[in-house]
């Protein structure tokens, strides 16, 4: 905390950014660690706009372009596509204070969070948090790259401050948690701004099985803001779509199957889901333990793998993060970002018959384009890179988290081993939080019946629209009373191995004349992709890749490794970036045109 008076405590935040709003530039001024506001007089008159246009209002004469919400500058300086090394630069400048920035980014929020809801809580503290940072820096110690960079993690992710950690329901409503999650006391120590939490499919997506994608009791609906009546992705969705519309710098998200990736390129952003064990689950609302990982989204590979350095790490509170000593490398993952020129050494295998046909034509054909052109820029394409076991493993009727027990193999599904490890994991979650009488999957059940209007207990058209199969996922695992027995551990080994050794790994073996591959390239919009990869706990990323012309919905490219495979992710992920953003193709980021920016639609459509 400052040493100051500090003047803009007395101040509601929103009437600072009213001020910003109205392009009144010179409202803040920050000297030091003092922050002077000036309070003007507002006159009845100044209470009305003549013009609220552009930035108060969606103009429709704009509908179906970038410029419908358009990003106010700050303070003079442009935020929209800001990255991280962007906003230090005007920081260490003395252009922008953390503060500002902030503020501006609030002002963001102000202004798209009622079409897209990206935004859960604010953190009540953020402009005291906001200037300590600034002052710290006036004394000439910044922390790091994420120094005063303001960020919101999924509202499943514990803060031990004046904020709610819910996983979006209400059942948790006044719960008091621990302590920080690791991840996000990291964070802190790095000097990050935690402006909020982002809003999330409710319990991410374990309590139902037929949902509205992105929808919380708490947080409500949330949107992306390439189409907003589509399913946004999930269940990370909040996190990935602010980033996406610029609300916020970075994020994270967590993944049990497919949370970080699916958001990620359903929001034209980079999404890393990291090796499971390689960023501490303590603190993170769990899945299951044995697939749930968290991980970050940027608008860059640059700036996704800042937050990825800055999480990583063992943590005594999660033992699987043991599993990691060893095995990353000694001065983090920034070290092996590079640039298209590394690709005339890449070779990189496409699984076409276990992932890429079951793509629709029009993806097909665009990311073709960009696998084309990593080609021209000196890469090995090996084609029909198989995984052995897909015909066995692999859903041919999209994501299937049951699909062994849809072949009639219990003892070989994925599902078998996540409902049990939620009862028992999230038993243990709950075990250790204070002010709530809810200890387990029995109190959960019990609440969301209690409570139909806002919880959807029941389903649909007792519950509500969003949970339109009630709470079957919940039902599910209560029924299996945690119990591990045979048929799980069957389901455990067996889903381990067909997508690790006879699986991932196998693929990546099928380099030329039994070379290994530099990395699987998939697309990601195929669940089954991120699927196979969550029930082997290994790590993807994805980059925006093009956007769908009859939907209007961003697609990615993902690049699939075995495990502690990071290091080959970020290099070959950065070096595809960097060819995308030096060459003309249009398979990269696009800003959101903001497609359906009036429709309120629930459940959202899963096109
Ligand atoms: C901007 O804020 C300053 C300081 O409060 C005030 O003097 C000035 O009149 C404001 N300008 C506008 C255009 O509102
Ligand atoms: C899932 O829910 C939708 C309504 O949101 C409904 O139309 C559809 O039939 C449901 N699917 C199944 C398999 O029940
Ligand atoms: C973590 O600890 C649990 C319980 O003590 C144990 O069953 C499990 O095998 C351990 N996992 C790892 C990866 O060390
Ligand atoms: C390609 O790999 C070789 C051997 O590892 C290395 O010496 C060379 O610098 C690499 N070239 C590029 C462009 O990365
Ligand atoms: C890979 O092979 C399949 C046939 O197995 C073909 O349809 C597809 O176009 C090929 N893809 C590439 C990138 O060569
Ligand atoms: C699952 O059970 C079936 C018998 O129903 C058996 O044939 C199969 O080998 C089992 N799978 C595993 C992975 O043990
Ligand atoms: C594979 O081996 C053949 C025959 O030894 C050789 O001509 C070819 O260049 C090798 N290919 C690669 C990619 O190393
Ligand atoms: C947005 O999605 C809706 C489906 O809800 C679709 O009808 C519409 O065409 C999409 N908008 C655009 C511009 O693609």
């Amino acid at each position: 905390m400052a040493k100051s008076t500090f003047l803009t405590l007395c101040l509601h935040p929103l009437v600072v950014i009213s001020q910003l709003l109205q392009g009144n530039d010179s409202f803040v001024k920050v000297a030091g660690p003092d922050v002077h506001i000036a309070i003007p007089t507002i006159g009845v008159g100044s209470q009305t706009l003549e013009t609220p246009l552009p930035y108060a209002f969606p103009d429709q004469n704009v509908a179906n372009t970038d410029a419908l919400f358009p990003m106010p500058l700050c303070n003079g300086i442009t935020l929209e596509e800001a990255t991280i090394d962007q906003l230090q630069d005007y920081m260490g400048r003395g252009v922008l204070t953390s503060t500002q920035i902030a503020l501006c980014y609030m002002e963001r929020i102000w202004q798209t969070d009622e079409y897209i809801n990206s935004v859960l809580e604010v953190n009540p503290d953020f402009l005291q948090i906001a200037a300590s940072l600034d002052a710290e820096r006036e004394t000439g110690k910044v922390r790091g790259p994420l120094h005063g960079i303001p960020f919101m993690v999924k509202d499943n992710i514990a803060t031990k401050d004046r904020m709610q950690t819910t996983a979006g329901s209400v059942a948790l409503l006044g719960s008091i948690v621990p302590r920080d999650a690791m991840i996000v006391s990291k964070l802190r120590a790095a000097g990050a701004l935690l402006l909020g939490k982002a809003t999330l499919s409710e319990w991410a997506d374990m309590r139902s099985n037929n949902y509205s994608e992105g929808y919380s009791a708490r947080g409500g609906q949330a949107r992306s803001p390439y189409n907003l009546t589509l399913n946004p992705g999930g269940s990370s969705s909040g996190s990935a779509a602010g980033v996406a519309a610029n609300v916020f710098m970075f994020a994270l998200g967590t993944e049990t199957d497919g949370s970080i990736i699916n958001p990620a390129e359903r929001n034209a952003i980079v999404g890393i889901k990291p090796t499971v064990g390689l960023t501490s689950r303590a603190g993170v609302i769990p899945e299951s333990a044995h697939q749930d990982s968290p991980g970050p989204f940027g608008k860059t590979v640059r700036d996704a793998v800042y937050v990825l350095d800055a999480i990583y790490g063992p943590d005594g509170r999660d033992n699987y993060t043991s599993a990691q000593i060893g095995k990353t490398p000694r001065e983090g993952y920034m070290q092996f970002l590079t640039d298209r020129s590394a690709l005339a050494n890449a070779t990189f295998g496409i699984p076409w018959a276990s992932f890429w046909a079951l793509a629709d034509t029009e993806q097909q054909n665009k990311l073709l384009e960009l696998v084309e052109l990593i080609r021209s820029a000196g890469a090995t394409i090996v084609n029909n890179t198989e995984l052995p076991t897909y015909k066995t493993i692999v859903s041919p009727d999209g994501w299937n988290w049951d699909y062994g027990t849809t072949r009639g193999f219990p003892n070989e599904s994925e599902y078998t081993v996540v409902k049990v490890d939620f009862y028992n994991n999230i038993r243990d979650y709950l075990s250790e939080l204070e002010n709530t009488e809810i200890k387990n999957v029995e109190d959960l059940v019990t609440y969301n019946y209690a409570n139909d209007g806002s919880e959807g207990g029941h389903p649909w058209p007792l519950g509500i629209p969003a949970f339109y199969s009630g709470q079957d996922g919940f039902l599910a695992s209560l029924e299996s009373k945690g119990i591990m027995d045979e048929a799980y551990f069957q389901a455990l080994a067996f889903c381990q191995r067909t997508t690790r050794e006879d699986g991932i790994d196998a693929a990546l073996a099928m380099g030329p004349n039994g070379s290994k591959l530099d990395a699987l390239l998939v697309p990601p919009d195929i669940g089954q992709t991120y699927q196979i990869a969550a029930q082997a706990g290994y790590p993807m990323i994805t980059l925006p890749a093009g956007v769908h012309s009859m939907t209007g919905m961003p697609f990615g490219l993902a690049l699939m490794q075995s495990a502690w495979g990071e290091p080959e992710l970020v290099k070959w992920g950065s070096a595809i970036e960097d060819l995308q953003l030096s060459s003309g193709t249009p398979y990269k980021r696009t800003l959101p045109k903001w497609y359906g920016y009036l429709e309120k639609n629930i459940p959202v459509l899963n096109l």
